[in-house]
């Protein structure tokens, strides 16, 4: 695997790159959920190229950026051992050269409601970013986890704009879980012993929530209420928002909806770490 920092270094392996192009953009503190992007990639692609960086643009608390982990060396070994054939980790004035006029790209109407009302900026930033790497990387295909499900909508938005540029189909990967259900995500390492055993009830309500559908619950009151009553058992938990949503508008469904297929969205905090958690109910939604 190539390890490659600068835009000219990248142009110049791009030319020789076989097509199709997979690429995996991410922020680092690497784990088997990236991993299993990177291996969806290798898996229909002829050249994988796995970008680590962490983008300023898309944190809205100065104190998480310096805090967020930087794990370089263990990155690249754990990208080279899923298949990565280039390592593309540029620093700042790579992505955002002084002297150019850094445009914010408009992350649209899907940006508007849950992450990005709790967190005003993040989706501006993290269009931004994508499509500076999408111009840079010119993939044909791009991979992105459902575990951020808001994320990957924002991704299909604007990817869907980019009419002056080849296209890029987006790739879905499902969320990887540790066995006690929880997504794998850098921060649960911050998580107390009691923390942790909390935060499992998060998969545990998005469960309750799809069998409750299965087994005749039919309106979004009746779902929400299913998720809540398991959560409310853990009150390390402190529940930021639930949040049933059309899954392809992401406008919220009104509690006496009879849902169809719903995106369910849970985000808490425990142990003063922001977790957040996805489940797709009804049709289309594995069992
Ligand atoms: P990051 O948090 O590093 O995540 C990179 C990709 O890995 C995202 O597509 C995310 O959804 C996916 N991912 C994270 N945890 C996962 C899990 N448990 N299972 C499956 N996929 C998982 O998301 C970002 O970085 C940034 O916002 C980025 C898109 C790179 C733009 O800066």
């Amino acid at each position: 695997m190539q390890r490659i920092q600068s835009r000219a270094e990248l142009a110049a392996a791009l030319n020789a790159a076989p097509r199709p192009i997979g690429f995996v953009p991410t922020m680092g503190a690497l784990h088997a959920g990236h991993a299993a992007l990177i291996r969806a990639a290798r898996a229909e692609c002829a050249t994988v190229i796995v970008s680590i960086y962490v983008n300023p643009k898309q944190f809205t608390a100065a104190t998480d950026l310096a805090a967020y982990p930087r794990t370089l060396d263990a990155d690249a070994t754990l990208a080279e051992a899923s298949g990565a054939d280039l390592l593309f980790h540029p620093s700042d004035a790579e992505i955002y050269p002084p002297n150019e006029v850094v445009q914010t790209v408009d992350p649209g109407p899907l940006a508007l409601r849950l992450e990005g009302a709790a967190r005003p900026g993040h989706f501006a930033g993290v269009a931004t970013v994508v499509s500076r790497l999408f111009d840079l990387v010119q993939p044909d295909r791009a991979y992105f986890g459902e575990k951020d499900a808001q994320q990957l909508r924002v991704v299909e938005w604007i990817t869907a704009r980019r009419t002056s540029a080849p296209p890029i189909s987006i790739r879905r990967v499902p969320t990887v879980r540790d066995t006690d259900g929880l997504a794998l995500s850098s921060r649960n390492a911050r998580l107390s012993p009691a923390g942790r055993t909390a935060a499992a009830a998060i998969p545990r309500a998005l469960k309750a929530a799809h069998d409750a559908l299965a087994h005749g619950a039919s309106t979004v009151a009746q779902i929400r209420a299913a998720a809540l009553h398991l959560l409310s058992q853990h009150p390390e938990l402190t529940l930021e928002y639930l949040d049933v949503a059309d899954p392809l508008t992401l406008e919220a469904l009104p509690d006496d909806a009879t849902v169809n297929e719903a995106l369910l969205t849970i985000a808490v905090v425990v142990d003063d770490v922001r977790l957040l958690d996805e489940r797709l109910l009804g049709e289309r939604s594995a069992s």
